[in-house]
């Protein structure tokens, strides 16, 4: 798909109604980060400070910001970024896993059962780096929730000189394309005859070892890739994993009647509602 910047610009947000709520929402957002950056910087607030970690994101960029590399504004603007592609992206893969889970209460026990043996505790419980890694059912189903309802649903490049694809159809420099990952993912060709439900299995090695590196991006791939993707999957187990072990979603959705919403990030037209038993 080949599109033109103009319809994600201000005017077209003025012709369709949008820009004073997309003005107002950018500004609470900015307000928000702008508290949190000041927050951590300013000694004596309330916030916890700073171990000297030059990992950390806030430390690395203030650093630059003192040595005169950064404007503040720069500062907010890089978090910004941080923020825009961290939060509603993680917050919906755990929303669809659990979704899908609730639809597809086979697989839900499956997860749950894998969870009570790590963690035999209700309640809070702390979840180790070793523990994500011994959580391989998880995977599946993380992988499996990320294909059938992938967050990002289509990402741009502009090419920089003429592009030939393996196909043979030659993309002219200078045009922005649309890498349209939703349908990828759903791809028959790709996924077989059930590439259009949700299925964990699809991650079985024996089912991926002859898959194109390509054929599942959630993250993208490439030098421009998701920065975040390790700490996103991390994040998703640990959450997932508190959640399952503590209670049991459930539905009468059907996965054949979601509808979706085209939008930067994965929206459903209506969301179905879950019930949550106590486990
Ligand atoms: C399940 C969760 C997430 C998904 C599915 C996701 C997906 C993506 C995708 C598809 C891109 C676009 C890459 C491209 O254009 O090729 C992206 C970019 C980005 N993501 Fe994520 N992301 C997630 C979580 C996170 C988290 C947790 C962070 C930060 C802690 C993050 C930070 C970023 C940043 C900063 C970029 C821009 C990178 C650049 O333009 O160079 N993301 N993400």
């Amino acid at each position: 798909m080949c599109f033109s910047p103009w319809l994600l610009s201000k005017t077209i947000r003025q012709l369709l109604g949008r820009e004073e709520q997309y003005a107002k929402i950018k500004s609470q957002i900015s307000d928000f980060i702008r508290k949190i950056i000041e927050s951590k910087l300013t000694k004596g607030s309330e916030a916890p400070p700073l171990p000297e970690d030059k990992n950390i994101f806030l430390n690395l960029a203030t650093d630059l910001m003192n040595r005169g590399i950064f404007t503040t504004q720069d500062v907010q603007n890089e978090s910004s970024t941080i923020v825009f592609g961290a939060f509603e992206t993680t917050a919906n893969t755990v929303a669809y896993t659990l979704i899908l889970l609730a639809m597809f209460p086979e697989y839900q026990e499956k997860a749950f059962e894998e969870i009570r043996t790590l963690f035999p505790n209700t309640g809070d419980f702390e979840v180790t780096y070793g523990d994500t890694q011994n959580m391989t059912y998880m995977d599946l189903i993380l992988n499996e929730s990320m294909r059938v309802l992938t967050p990002v649903p289509i990402v741009a490049r502009q090419t920089m000189q003429d592009v030939r694809l393996s196909n043979g159809i030659v993309l002219p420099k200078g045009v922005q394309i649309g890498i349209d990952i939703f349908h990828l993912h759903r791809d028959k060709n790709i996924w077989g005859e059930n590439a259009e439900t949700f299925d964990p299995e699809h991650f079985l090695p024996h089912h991926m070892q002859d898959k194109h590196p390509y054929s599942f991006i959630p993250f993208t791939k490439g030098i421009r890739n998701c920065i975040g993707w390790r700490y996103a999957l991390l994040s998703s187990k640990i959450t997932l994993a508190k959640l399952l072990r503590n209670y049991k979603f459930s539905t009468s959705f059907k996965f054949e009647d979601l509808d979706f919403v085209e939008d930067i990030t994965l929206k459903l037209r209506k969301v179905p509602l879950l019930e949550v038993q106590k486990r």
